[in-house]
């Protein structure tokens, strides 16, 4: 589906003074007035055909790159250019485990600039999307090397979890995350977490790992989905803005999928 804007967009961008780390929103106003519609309706026609799309573009963007649509409006930095390399063991590295604390994940989101909002707006990003049995199944069974559950898990979602993930099998059984409203944009994810329904051990930690802020932010989104979306929006900036390659450096690849 990239393979139509990465083509288009090769054209000459204009260059500027830099706002986000040599991105910005206009790059493309000349050489390719309309890239934003052009994007915007393949995204559409995706998303349209599976839901589900909408979650894995949102998890790209963790692993490197961009856009997002519904819920949430804000305006992207581009020039964002794709990597000459690739490597599945460094796209992970940085990636938290689903079974993080929330030392483990305030600490990763710091190395990449990022605060403890940023962390909890983007885990908002679990809205939408799915995750497999592998990444709960040890709040389910063995929370603390002690062969017992996870007691922050609400009980009727407890069993209902375990029938989608037993104890031994079935690791690539999928779950919501937002099991309210799977695949709509909005902050019933923090209600859940409230009501001890978050999925992963680190959405749930948000507001049970004992740091203030984070429980503060959890309870504040959950009461305000206005406040969600506007820090969610800025967070996704600031994370699209992290390490960019552009200008010469990187490539514009014809594939997604591989280096030119
Ligand atoms: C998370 O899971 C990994 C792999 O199963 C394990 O090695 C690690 O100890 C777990 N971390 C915590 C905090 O439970």
């Amino acid at each position: 589906m990239f393979i139509l804007s990465c083509a288009i967009f090769q054209a000459f961008p204009v260059s500027s003074s830099n706002n986000y780390g040599g991105l910005f929103p206009e790059l493309y106003q000349i050489s390719c007035p309309q890239a934003n519609e052009i994007v915007m309706s393949v995204l559409e026609e995706a998303i349209s055909k599976d839901p589900r799309m909408a979650a894995s573009l949102l998890r790209l963007h963790f692993h490197d790159c961009f856009v997002q649509s519904g819920g949430p409006y804000w305006e992207v930095p581009l020039g964002r250019r794709d990597s000459k390399t690739a490597n599945f063991n460094k796209a992970n590295v940085n990636i938290p485990a689903p079974n993080s604390t929330i030392q483990n994940l305030i600490n990763l989101f710091n190395k990449q600039g990022l605060n403890e909002q940023d962390l909890v707006a983007l885990s908002g990003g679990h809205t939408i999307g799915m995750a497999r049995c592998v990444s709960f199944k040890q709040r389910l069974y063995n929370q603390k090397g002690d062969n017992l559950p996870d007691v922050t898990l609400e009980k009727t979602y407890y069993n209902g979890l375990k029938s989608i993930c037993p104890t031994s099998g079935g690791d690539n059984n999928i779950s919501p995350l937002d099991v309210a409203s799977p695949i709509r944009f909005d902050n019933t994810y923090f209600k859940l977490l409230l009501w001890g329904k978050g999925l992963l051990n680190s959405d749930e930690v948000l507001l049970t790992g004992n740091v203030k802020k984070t429980k503060e932010l959890v309870k504040s989104y959950a009461e305000n989905e206005a406040i969600f979306f506007r820090h969610f929006a800025k967070s996704m900036v600031k994370m699209g803005n992290i390490n960019p390659l552009t200008e010469l450096k990187g490539e514009i690849r014809n594939s997604c999928r591989r280096i030119n």
